[in-house]
C-alpha cells in the first residue's frame, strides 16, 4: 500500500494540491497559491525569510525569528536542525561557514571549517609503496577532521545572536527526541552503503536492517541527550565529558582526534573578500574557501561583455544561449586554473588574493578568450606579469553532500550559510553513545602530489595535510548588496549559496548571472539548467535539463560535453541545490528561492 505523504512534509512550492492546507497550518506565507508552482514566481513575504533543503528546518528558523530572535538565532537553530532532519550533510560532526551581515552594513566570516587531527601527516593516505589507498580519506575513522560545527553555531550565537543557545536549538531538541516524518526520497537516503558499513550507524540510521520507509517517524534520543547536554555547555563538546567520549570512541577504530585536538579547536572570524559586479557589490567567501576569490575573479573576466545581449535566449532554450554560456565557461576555465594552482589555507600559506582580484588581471584573462570557440585547457597560458610562480600543481578530490542556507530577518540582518560533512553521511561512522555522524573533510586536502584523482580537479601543494590545518573548500557563501558610497551604505539585494563539490563556485556565479545579467526572478535562477568547467579535466558539464539546440551548438563550437543525462544513484543528472533570497529593490518584499531540485526544502517567512 502507498502510503501517503504526510500534510507536514509537503511544501507549498512542490504539491500545489495540498497547498491550501499548508497555507492554513503554518499561516506563513501570504502569496496566491498560483504564485508558487516551481518554476514560476518565488515565495513572497513582508518582512523575514528563511530558505534551506528541509521544510523543519526552515520552520524551525521561522519559528525562532517570530520568537524575537534575529537572523543569526535563525541561522543556528536551521544548523541545529538540520543536523537532526538532513543527516546526510547537516551535521554537528562536520563544518562550514557561516557569511553573516548586519542591519548596519557590517560583515563577518565566521570559519569553523575542520582541523588535521595533530596526528596527521601529508603521506597519511598513502601505502608502503607511496600509492593512495582507496577511500581511505573518505570512509571510516581516518577520514575525520575536528569537527567545527558546534562551536561555529555557538560563537555565532554568542557573538551576534539575540536570544540564548538553549532558545535556538530547542526545535533540533523536539525535532531529535519527538522524530520527524520521512519522505520516500528521504527514506530511501537512509539507505546509503556508507551508513551501513558502520555498526553505530546501522542500528540509528537503519534500524539494523529494518529499514525505515516513507511516512514513518523516525527519533534520534541520543542525538536528542547530546543536542541537551550541548544547548547547557557547547565547550563540553571540546574541553569537557563529551569531548573525552569523542577522543575515546576514536581510539577504539583508529581515529586520529584526541581531547587535544578538540581542546584547541578555535573558530575563525575572518574578513570577508569583497567584489564588484554591474552596480553591486558582493560579500563573500575568503579562503580556506577557495569560492569568493574564485568568483570575484570569474565576475571581473565577465564584467565588460554584455551578457544579456548574448544571451539568455528566451524560453524555448530554458534561458542558456550557447554564445553566452560560452563566454561564462571561459571565465570559469581561467579562474579555476589559478584556482588549483594558488589555493589553501591562508594560516599555512601567502595566497595572491589581491593579484587574483585585480581588474587588470581579468582584463588580461579575457584578452586570451576567443568569442567563436573554446580555448582548450592543454594550452591555455596565464597573462604575464600579474601572479608569482604558482607551486607545483597536486590533485584533490571533493565529493557529495553539503548543504546551504539563506535567512534574513525583520530587521535587515541577512545570513549566509554553507555547511557540510563532505560526503553524503560523511565517514559513515556515528559516534558511539552521542548519535551523530563524523565527517569525511580530510578527503578535501591533496592526498598525493602528481596522482590524478576520479574529479580530475587539481589544486597545488599549498593543500596538502598538515596537523592543524583547514583543507581548502569550494563552499561559497555569498550576499549581493547595491553599490554604496562612503557615505551611503549599500543595501540587500541577494543572498546566495549551494552545496555540490567543486560545482558550488560555478552555480554561484550562474545565480548571480541568471539575476543581474539574465533578468530572471530567483525562483528561476534557482532552477535554472547549471553548467560547469572546472579547467581540467577539459569538458563541459551540462545538467540532464539543459537545453538541446545550444548545447548542439556548443559542441558544434569545439567543446567536449558531459552531458548528465542519465540518473542513477551515482550521477542524479543534477546537482547543487541552491537556496536564495532575494529583495524586491522597490518594495523590499522578500523573494525567497527553493531549489525544485530537492522534494522537501521550503522557503518561508511571515
Ligand atoms: O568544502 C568543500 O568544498 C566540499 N567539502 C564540499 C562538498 C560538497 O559540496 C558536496 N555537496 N554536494
Amino acid at each position: 500500500m502507498t502510503r501517503l505523504t504526510p500534510a507536514t512534509r509537503t511544501t507549498p512550492k512542490t504539491l500545489l494540491s495540498r497547498a491550501t492546507t499548508v497555507l492554513i497550518a503554518t499561516s506563513l506565507v501570504s502569496i496566491p497559491l498560483l504564485a508558487q508552482q516551481p518554476g514560476l514566481e518565488p515565495t513572497r513575504t513582508q518582512h523575514a525569510m528563511v530558505v534551506s533543503i528541509h521544510h523543519d528546518a526552515t520552520d524551525a528558523g521561522v519559528a525562532i525569528l517570530k520568537q524575537g530572535g534575529n537572523a543569526v538565532d535563525a541561522a543556528v537553530a536551521v544548523g541545529f536542525a538540520l543536523a537532526v532532519v538532513y543527516p546526510a550533510a547537516g551535521n554537528i560532526g562536520g563544518g562550514g561557514f557561516m557569511l553573516i551581515r548586519d542591519k548596519h552594513g557590517k560583515s563577518h566570516f565566521l570559519d569553523y571549517r575542520e582541523k588535521a587531527p595533530a596526528a596527521a601527516s601529508r603521506d597519511m593516505y598513502l601505502d608502503a609503496q607511496g600509492n593512495v589507498v582507496p577511500g581511505m580519506s573518505l570512509v571510516g575513522y581516518k577520514a575525520s577532521g575536528v569537527p567545527g560545527s558546534v562551536a561555529g553555531l555557538a560563537y555565532a550565537q554568542k557573538h551576534y545572536g539575540k536570544l540564548t543557545l538553549a532558545e535556538d536549538m530547542a526545535p533540533s531538541i523536539k525535532l531529535a527526541s519527538e522524530g520527524y516524518l520521512l519522505s520516500e526520497e528521504e527514506a530511501r537516503a537512509l539507505q546509503s552503503k556508507n551508513l551501513t558499513r558502520f555498526p553505530t550507524s546501522t542500528k540509528i540510521f537503519q534500524r539494523d536492517g529494518d529499514f525505515y520507509k516513507e511516512g514513518d517517524t523516525f527519533k534520534q534520543p541520543e542525538l536528542a541527550a547530546t543536542l541537551i547536554r550541548i544547548s547547557k555547555d557547547p565547550d563540553e563538546f571540546y574541553k569537557g565529558a563529551m569531548a573525552k567520549q569523542i577522543a575515546d570512541f576514536e581510539k577504539t577504530g583508529g581515529g586520529l582526534i584526541t581531547e587535544a585536538d578538540l581542546a584547541a579547536y578555535e573558530v575563525k572570524d575572518r574578513k570577508p573578500i569583497k567584489g564588484k559586479y554591474h552596480g553591486y557589490t558582493l560579500i563573500t567567501a575568503p579562503p580556506p574557501s577557495s569560492g569568493g576569490i574564485v568568483l570575484v575573479e570569474i565576475l571581473n573576466i565577465l564584467s565588460t561583455y554584455d551578457l544579456s545581449k548574448l544571451g539568455p535566449g528566451g524560453a524555448e532554450t530554458k534561458d542558456r544561449s550557447a554564445a553566452q554560456v560560452h563566454i561564462i565557461t571561459e571565465a570559469f576555465r581561467r579562474a579555476y586554473m589559478d584556482r588549483g594552482d594558488y589555493l589553501g589555507d591562508p594560516d599555512f600559506n601567502k595566497l595572491p588574493l589581491k593579484q587574483m582580484a585585480k581588474m587588470k588581471y581579468a582584463a588580461a584573462w579575457r584578452s586570451s578568450i576567443d568569442p567563436a570557440k573554446p580555448t582548450p585547457s592543454a594550452s591555455l597560458v596565464r597573462p604575464a606579469g600579474f601572479m608569482p610562480p604558482p607551486p607545483q600543481a597536486t590533485p584533490v578530490k571533493e565529493s557529495t553532500q553539503t548543504t546551504h542556507f539563506s535567512i534574513v530577518d525583520a530587521d535587515g540582518n541577512a545570513v549566509s550559510s554553507t555547511y557540510t560533512l563532505n560526503g553524503g553521511f560523511g565517514s559513515g561512522v556515528t559516534v558511539e553513545g552521542l548519535g551523530f555522524l563524523l565527517n569525511n573533510e580530510m578527503d578535501d586536502f591533496t592526498s598525493k602530489i602528481g596522482v590524478p584523482n576520479v574529479y580530475g580537479l587539481i589544486q597545488g601543494p599549498a593543500n596538502s595535510i598538515a596537523p592543524g590545518k583547514r583543507p581548502l573548500s569550494a563552499m561559497t557563501p555569498t550576499i549581493v548588496t547595491t553599490s554604496g558610497h562612503w557615505f551611503k551604505r549599500g543595501k540587500l539585494a541577494y543572498v546566495i549559496g549551494t552545496p555540490g563539490g567543486s560545482t558550488i563556485i560555478t552555480t554561484v556565479a550562474n545565480d548571480i548571472i541568471s539575476t543581474i545579467d539574465n533578468g530572471l526572478n530567483i525562483q528561476q535562477a534557482a532552477d535554472a539548467p547549471r553548467f560547469h568547467h572546472q579547467y581540467l579535466p577539459d569538458r563541459l558539464d551540462l545538467e540532464k535539463k539543459f537545453p538541446i539546440p545550444p548545447a548542439e551548438e556548443l559542441k558544434a563550437m569545439g567543446y567536449t560535453i558531459n552531458r548528465l543525462a542519465v540518473a542513477d544513484e551515482k550521477n542524479p543528472g543534477v546537482w547543487g541545490d541552491s537556496e536564495l533570497i532575494a529583495i524586491d529593490p522597490k518594495t523590499r518584499e522578500l523573494l525567497g528561492g527553493h531549489d525544485s531540485r530537492r522534494s522537501f526544502g521550503k522557503a518561508a517567512g511571515y
